[in-house]
């Protein structure tokens, strides 16, 4: 049987840092309580990329990887809530950067900090129906856009980014082993922000203010209940045990979420990789700049088995299974 196997990653984040310490001049917050609340001690932010060229630096490292050229390419999906504009789709201009071939498939997913999560679904189905036999898969978010800078209690959570992978057709027993995407729509309160375009003249309706509107207590509570969840699902459908996992690679948007999912599946520390300390939440981008960390570290080896968790707005969550 045909599985969709992760054959390289890249990552881009921006050269401008920006610590707690500034932070402070900023907004009446503290490098302590950022620390002890969040875990996140610094995040990058993009002074000139746009999401679609961070997307695009992440796939060009992401193919070298694999060596794999754009021209055979046949999908690219890239999972954002902040594209460069309304329409074309971030995934249409990361072809266009990449030069990859006219007449493959571009489009975003929309599913906040599971946005690479339910990228990679798409183009694990994509892969296993034999609708594509290469698919660039990227995650990237420039939530500095987003963000109210005079709001400390969100401010101070995110920053930009942006991770790929080269999915490629293969037979054999690595790849993905599952995928689930789940949401609740009734949630959507807990986390939004409301669209960028001009108002209607029609419009009867107050206009929302664009920035990021979250509700961050019971946004950690549903963070917390959901991972739980989503990693039972997987762990069910493959018949994994906790002492099979090698590496649980979480949404990076607090510490104190991770570990409580670290906590729920009993991992010691040391099989959970975090770097939300260096790049906050980057919200799709993060569990792929992650992954491309870990690999760069020799965190995953051949046939270990890495487990991806995350949750974001919609409410939406997510989890994936798969061997190297
Ligand atoms: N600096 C200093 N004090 C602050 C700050 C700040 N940056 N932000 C809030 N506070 C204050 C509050 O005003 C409050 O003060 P009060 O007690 O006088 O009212 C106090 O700190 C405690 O506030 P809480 O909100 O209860 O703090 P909590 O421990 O819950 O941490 C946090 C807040 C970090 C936002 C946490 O709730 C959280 O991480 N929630 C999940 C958010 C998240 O993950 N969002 C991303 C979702 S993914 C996506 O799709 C984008």
């Amino acid at each position: 049987m045909v599985k969709a196997r992760l054959v390289g990653t890249g990552s881009f984040v921006p050269k401008k840092v920006l610590t707690n310490l500034d932070l402070e001049k900023m907004v009446e917050t503290s490098d302590a309580w950022i620390s002890a609340r969040t875990g996140i001690r610094e995040r990058r932010i993009a002074t000139k990329d746009s999401t679609s060229e961070m997307a695009a630096k992440a796939g060009k490292a992401a193919l070298k990887a694999a060596g794999v050229a754009p021209k055979d390419i046949d999908l690219i999906v890239v999972g954002t809530v902040t594209p460069d504009m309304t329409f074309p789709s971030s995934a249409c201009f990361v072809q266009s950067h990449l030069g990859v071939r006219s007449g493959a498939a571009a489009f975003d997913v929309s599913a906040a900090c599971s946005g690479f999560l339910y990228a990679l679904d798409v183009a694990n189905k994509y892969i296993t129906s034999g609708a594509a036999r290469k698919a660039l898969v990227i995650g990237a978010d420039r939530f500095s856009r987003l963000v109210d800078w005079n709001d400390r209690a969100t401010c101070v959570l995110f920053g930009d980014g942006a991770g790929a992978v080269v999915l490629s057709a293969e037979k054999g027993g690595h790849g993905v082993l599952s995928c689930r995407v789940h949401s609740d729509g009734k949630h959507w309160e807990m986390l939004y922000a409301d669209s960028p375009c001009p108002p209607s003249p029609f419009e009867s309706r107050a206009p929302r203010s664009p920035y990021l509107k979250m509700n961050g207590n019971e946004t950690f509570k549903l963070a917390v209940r959901t991972m739980g969840s989503a990693i039972n699902e997987v762990m069910e459908e493959t018949g994994l045990k906790p002492e099979d996992i090698s590496l649980l690679i979480p949404h990076q948007a607090n510490l104190r979420i991770i570990n409580a999912a670290r906590e729920r599946l009993k991992l010691p520390e040391d099989k959970v990789f975090t770097n939300l300390d260096k790049y906050g939440n980057t919200s799709a981008g993060s569990i792929p700049i992650a992954l491309d960390e870990a690999v760069r570290l020799g965190r995953v080896k051949n046939n270990d088995i890495i487990l991806f968790v995350s949750f974001g707005g919609g409410l939406t969550w997510a989890s994936a299974a798969v061997r190297w």
